[in-house]
């Protein structure tokens, strides 16, 4: 045995393919979540024979394969041609959080181009008419980050035949919908459920097979991780740590992951999803900014900065708040007030 044999060449990696681990990519099959799957495809069947869909509002805390379950029934939709009898419509309302924004989209993926110096109405009514020679699902992921609910009202008023999914991990959410949209939709609840610890080893070590040199894996590092992603209940927070320990091991030129690297990986886990830091609005940055500068005061304090540059509502702020806290940003404590009350105190956890 030569004394390099454990040693990375220049040209040498240890992944075949980096991309498999990105939190985006669509692995060829969706282990653990089949059941929810086939509930999902039952929801739209009803389309297909010209009836209307059901609607339904699936909940569940972050990175345990809602909007990979939802991706994966539109893909295979698609991949069966039923998409020529129903327009399968997939929206991020965190990333398309206005009317405009998202029926602007929702044009692009029903082919619809005429879109200039056209305001929202008139996009919506363009869009129904064409949606109205077919039928549709409409995912809408991350539902709670979006402005106004109007246009959801809209669209279930306006298109016939649909089924409409929501998809949030507020939990509590279903109390801020819209009376008029509930009593619309009646939506059925799909709760998705952590992933237990053997579910957690079998999803990564499956990702595992598309991203990296067969053989790599130490073992024990891939415990370690398997457990910190178990612990955690996140499967992005997994594939960021094997991303992380295989890079940790190609810096040293080693050609096994090891422990150690497994250890530097969880080091560098920030204590919030890794998806959650990117997928901040400007205005969330801001808003933690602000809290950072003033740590430890209460949410009417923070407010009253605030609102001298927002003309937001104070429910509304208080509503970031409470979606920055679940998202893991801030820590809101209540304590008993100097008047006999109670207060919210605010602290972000990176402070
Ligand atoms: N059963 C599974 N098999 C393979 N990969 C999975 C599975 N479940 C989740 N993943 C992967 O984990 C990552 C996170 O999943 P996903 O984006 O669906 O989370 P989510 O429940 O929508 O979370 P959030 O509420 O934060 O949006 C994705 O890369 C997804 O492909
Ligand atoms: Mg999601």
């Amino acid at each position: 045995m030569g004394l390099f044999d454990e040693t990375l060449s220049g040209d040498e990696s240890l992944f075949v393919n980096e991309l498999a681990l990105d939190a985006e990519f669509l692995p060829k099959n969706l282990p653990h979540r089949e059941n929810q799957q086939q509930y999902l495809a039952e929801c739209i069947k009803p389309l297909l024979q010209k009836r209307n869909g059901k609607n339904l509002l699936i909940i569940g805390p972050s990175g345990i394969g809602k909007t990979a379950a939802a991706k994966f029934v539109l893909r295979e939709m698609e991949e069966r041609g039923l998409d020529e009898e129903v327009f399968p419509i997939y929206v991020n309302c965190w990333k398309k959080d206005t009317a405009y924004k998202m029926i602007l989209d929702i044009c692009e993926q029903v082919g619809f181009k005429h879109v200039f110096n056209k305001k929202a109405d008139e996009l919506i009514k363009d869009a129904t008419t064409i949606i109205n020679k077919k039928a549709a699902v409409f995912i809408f992921d991350e539902v709670d980050k979006l402005e106004s609910q109007q246009i959801i009202y809209q669209l279930i008023e306006d298109v016939y035949r649909k089924s409409i999914f929501l998809i949030t991990n507020t939990s509590d959410w279903m109390s801020e919908l819209d009376q008029r949209i509930k009593s619309r939709l009646i939506p059925e609840i799909l709760e998705f459920k952590p992933y237990n610890h053997a579910e957690t080893e079998d999803i990564l070590k499956k990702r595992i097979n598309y991203s990296f040199v067969k053989g790599v894996w130490n073992e024990e590092a891939l415990t370690l991780i398997v457990e910190k992603t178990a612990e955690i209940g996140d499967i992005r927070s997994g594939l960021f740590l094997l991303k992380e320990a295989g890079l940790a091991a190609e810096k040293k030129s080693s050609k096994k992951i090891l422990v150690g690297h497994a250890e530097e990986a969880i080091s560098k886990l920030p204590n919030f999803g890794p998806k959650k830091a990117e997928g901040l609005s400007e205005e969330e940055k801001e808003l933690i900014s602000l809290i950072k500068n003033n740590n430890g005061k209460s949410t009417a304090q923070i407010y009253e900065v605030y609102s001298k540059n927002s003309d937001k509502s104070y429910r509304t702020f208080q509503r970031k708040i409470k979606e920055l806290e679940e998202a893991g940003f801030l820590n809101v404590e209540t304590k008993p007030s100097e008047k006999g009350g109670k207060t919210s105190v605010v602290k972000t956890k990176q402070a």
